[in-house]
């Protein structure tokens, strides 16, 4: 199969140019002006943006109780076409076992190109020897949680910082969920025997210096070892100034956000009738002081990615997040977000003026490729990187809508917001996914992307 696409605007991560693009099976085969080599199907894109496939970095299919990857035609249909999600480790297994168990659920399953992370919740003595094996099984990044007490999840520092001198050796990234646990812990047991049980007191039981304590313990463990640190999901104003400053000081140390953080304010939380509780994810969503930090920080390059953190929990608001009615502590953390990341950063970010749209590129798909090492296969449209395309309609008006999402939940956590522009056609790997924001491919035919090591947060390190 080959295609053409003519007069379009290509945006990349550092330009835009009028370009037409061949596209010969999965891959791109030229990229120039009045390209006029025959192809089975021409698409006019004149008046539109072309950009590369969305790389989400940071997604849950499965894990925290969340809808599996069968959802993933959404991401799609929101001009990601490679996701990558976080494989939880069940006690007794290895994280090749768990990525390989993960990845059981996801093939055949998955819409969307994939890849995995490893997520270490069982710390056993053999890790850091299978740190050294992972790259070879393509998984080159390991998130660790400094949060979630009485949960399988958390660990310990000394866990994190002996996988921080080991994974450097071998050019694996350690990313990790910043928030003091224990800290947490003890403030939700105090609210609660108040009586404060409402899900607003979620973000009271998780403010921002209990996020920043953890980002810069992170950034001294990553210090002490001498080795790159990535902190997902940076919520806080004061917790990216301190990746923002460590980076400045010529440290190896790296940030992500999330589009929540950037878009819902903690107002949601207080919503009658238990309806905060739709908002309920873990950081918390922060107040407007914070959003105006996190935008100012992609635009500049302090934050480096902006992933979706999509979690749809099984049972969505009514038969899930209900469940926590009468003690915050009990509503599942997560909400969907995939389907609408693109839509949330060119409408409240290029659209408002917050970030160009070559940084818009960038933090969608340019940098999360990079990160997680999928670059220059994915995240970028060059000759010989997959035919992973968005054409984009940049004059399309609407408004975000459960009715139109297709993650399996039965809400979605920017109802009603405007929305700017739309994919109009997605290709993943030269096949057409996505027409007029509708899934128009066959579910199921995403591909498991292995990683490579020595991703972004190695850029600088020597
Ligand atoms: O609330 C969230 N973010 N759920 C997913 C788990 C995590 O910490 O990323
Ligand atoms: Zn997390
Ligand atoms: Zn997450």
């Amino acid at each position: 199969m080959s295609l053409l696409i003519k007069n379009g605007t290509i945006i990349s991560a550092v330009n835009e140019y009028k370009a037409d693009i061949l596209i010969e099976g999965e891959k791109v085969t030229a990229i120039g002006t009045g390209l006029d080599q025959s192809a089975q199907e021409t698409i006019d894109a004149a008046g539109k943006y072309i950009f590369p496939g969305g790389v989400d970095e940071h997604v849950h299919y499965g894990s925290f109780g969340s809808i599996d990857f069968s959802t993933t035609n959404a991401a799609l249909v929101g001009g990601t076409t490679t996701v990558v999600d976080f494989a939880p480790q069940p006690k007794g297994l290895s994280i090749k076992e768990s990525v390989a168990k993960q990845n059981e659920t996801a093939q055949g399953a998955s819409s969307s190109d994939y890849s995995f992370h490893g997520m270490v919740m069982d710390p056993t003595d053999e890790l850091d020897e299978e740190i050294l094996t992972l790259p070879e099984a393509g998984i080159s990044t390991l998130k660790f949680f400094m949060a979630y007490k009485g949960s399988p999840f958390m660990v310990h520092d000394d866990v994190i910082f002996k996988a921080l001198q080991v994974a450097k050796k071998v050019g694996v990234t350690v990313m990790v969920h910043a928030e003091n646990g224990e800290i947490v812990d003890l403030l939700q047991k105090q609210l609660v025997q108040e009586g404060k049980t409402d899900p607003i007191y979620h973000a009271v039981s998780r403010p921002p210096l209990v996020e920043a304590e953890a980002t810069q313990r992170a950034i001294y463990l990553s210090q002490i070892a001498a080795s790159p640190i990535l902190i997902v999901h940076v919520t806080c104003k004061e917790s990216m100034e301190l990746v923002r400053d460590a980076y400045a000081k010529s440290l190896p140390v790296y940030g992500e956000t999330c589009t929540h953080y950037l878009t819902l304010t903690e107002d949601n939380l207080a919503k009658p009738d238990f309806e905060g509780a739709k908002y309920v994810c873990s950081p918390p969503i922060r107040t407007q002081e914070h959003l105006d930090a996190l935008w100012e920080a992609v635009s500049k390059g302090w934050l480096l990615a902006v992933g979706s953190d999509h979690c749809a929990n099984v049972g969505g608001f009514e038969g899930a997040k209900r469940k926590g009615m009468g003690d915050f502590r009990r509503i599942p953390n997560g909400c969907p977000g995939a389907q609408d990341r693109l839509a949330l950063l060119w409408t409240y970010g290029v659209e408002k003026g917050k970030i160009s749209r070559q940084k818009f590129v960038d933090v969608f798909a340019t940098a999360p490729a990079k990160i997680v090492g999928l670059f220059p296969q994915k995240g970028q449209i060059e000759v010989g990187s997959d035919a992973d395309i968005v054409i984009f309609d940049p004059n399309y008006k609407g408004v975000i809508s459960v009715k139109d999402s297709l993650h399996g939940s039965d809400y979605n956590a920017f109802e009603g917001m405007e929305q700017i522009g739309r994919p109009e056609k997605v290709f993943l790997r030269g096949k057409l996914m996505v027409e007029n924001s509708k899934f128009v491919g066959q579910k199921g035919q995403g591909k498991y992307i292995k990683t490579k090591p020595y991703g972004l947060c190695y850029a600088d390190f020597k």
